[in-house]
């Protein structure tokens, strides 16, 4: 019997380690890198993708799941021939939750302790000594309370910060207020300081940090974005900040990316920008999770971590 063929396509992941995880968690799988070509398309059993180019899943008549290489699937769904009637599957992944949370407690703190203004008293020489706001003066906002927000607010939850979520459907959280659906997002944003989004994009959620969603955080709050350019309108953000209504942001995704070097953000004294990066899949786990996926959709029974695209997520 032929060998069943994955495609591994992405224009940002490097295939190597990715390659040396499958020949250990599927070594009876034949690993195709591809560069956006297809050669023998109808050899194609799995995907696993980044950004796969448009209409490219559905030329691809044997494909029995596509696998993200991201917690998020948005960059697949965009595609309008995507072949709906074969399982997507998004990455839940251990390194990539603790990765994130790392990202999230590091930027809060950053923002609650004025990280920004020592950044700017640093490179001006200037000795300035100031008191930090305390942890437990300080309300922090989480958009999204899946995998990834509930794990956020878990590890933030010891340095005493005020905890709120913002999800589709209420959560029962200790210690962290769940706010649920559009009618409580303005209650939600007007009692947080400290603002993260981790939410997946959505149709829903595509701009929801806008210049209305700014107005209703109170005076100073600070945003962390590092869930998909598409949550934020940057020119809100921009006219926010310069108001002075919004004291700072901690920006790791982009309307475009990479980020132009012609956009404003990258100089703007109050932003702190890192290249889509505040975490990642980690290639040993996780191929090991769509291994198990894979052995169990061959026996007949649904993948792990599989997403309604009707919803997104
Ligand atoms: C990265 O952006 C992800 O979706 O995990």
């Amino acid at each position: 019997m032929a060998k069943e063929r994955l495609v591994f396509l992405s224009p940002v992941d490097p295939p190597g380690a990715w390659r040396g995880a499958f020949e250990k968690a599927a070594p009876d799988v034949d690993f195709f890198v591809s560069r956006g070509e297809m050669p023998s398309p109808e050899t194609i059993d799995w995907a696993v993708v980044w950004r796969p180019p448009a209409g490219l899943l559905a030329r691809l008549p044997r494909l029995r799941c596509v696998f993200s290489l991201g917690a998020g699937v948005d960059h697949i769904l965009i595609d309008p021939d995507f072949p709906r009637h074969v399982p997507l599957c998004r990455v839940v992944d251990p390194y990539l939750t603790s990765g994130m949370s790392e990202y999230v407690v590091l930027h809060v703190i950053g923002h609650q302790r004025n990280l920004l203004r020592n950044i700017a008293d640093q490179a001006a020489a200037r000795w300035s000594p100031f008191l930090p706001r305390q942890a437990d003066e300080t309300r922090v906002g989480i958009l999204g309370l899946g995998e990834l927000g509930l794990d956020a607010a878990r590890k933030l939850r010891p340095f005493g910060y005020h905890l709120a979520g913002w999800s589709a459907s209420r959560k029962t959280e200790p210690g962290v207020e769940s706010f649920a659906g559009r009618a409580e997002l303005g209650a939600f944003l007007a009692r947080t300081d400290i603002l993260v989004c981790l939410l997946p994009l959505t149709a829903d959620t595509q701009g929801i940090l806008n210049a209305a969603a700014f107005a209703a955080l109170p005076r100073g709050a600070a945003v962390i974005n590092a869930a998909r350019g598409g949550h934020l309108v940057e020119a809100d953000l921009l006219a926010a900040l310069d108001s002075g209504h919004i004291s700072g942001a901690t920006l790791d995704v982009f309307e475009t990316e990479p980020l132009p070097a012609t956009s404003p953000l990258w100089r703007h004294p109050r932003v702190l920008i890192t290249p889509h990066i505040a975490s990642m899949a980690d290639p040993r786990t996780t191929a090991v999770a769509m291994a198990d996926s894979m052995a169990r959709l061959r026996r007949g029974e649904p993948p792990l971590h599989q997403v309604d695209p009707a919803k997104g997520y």
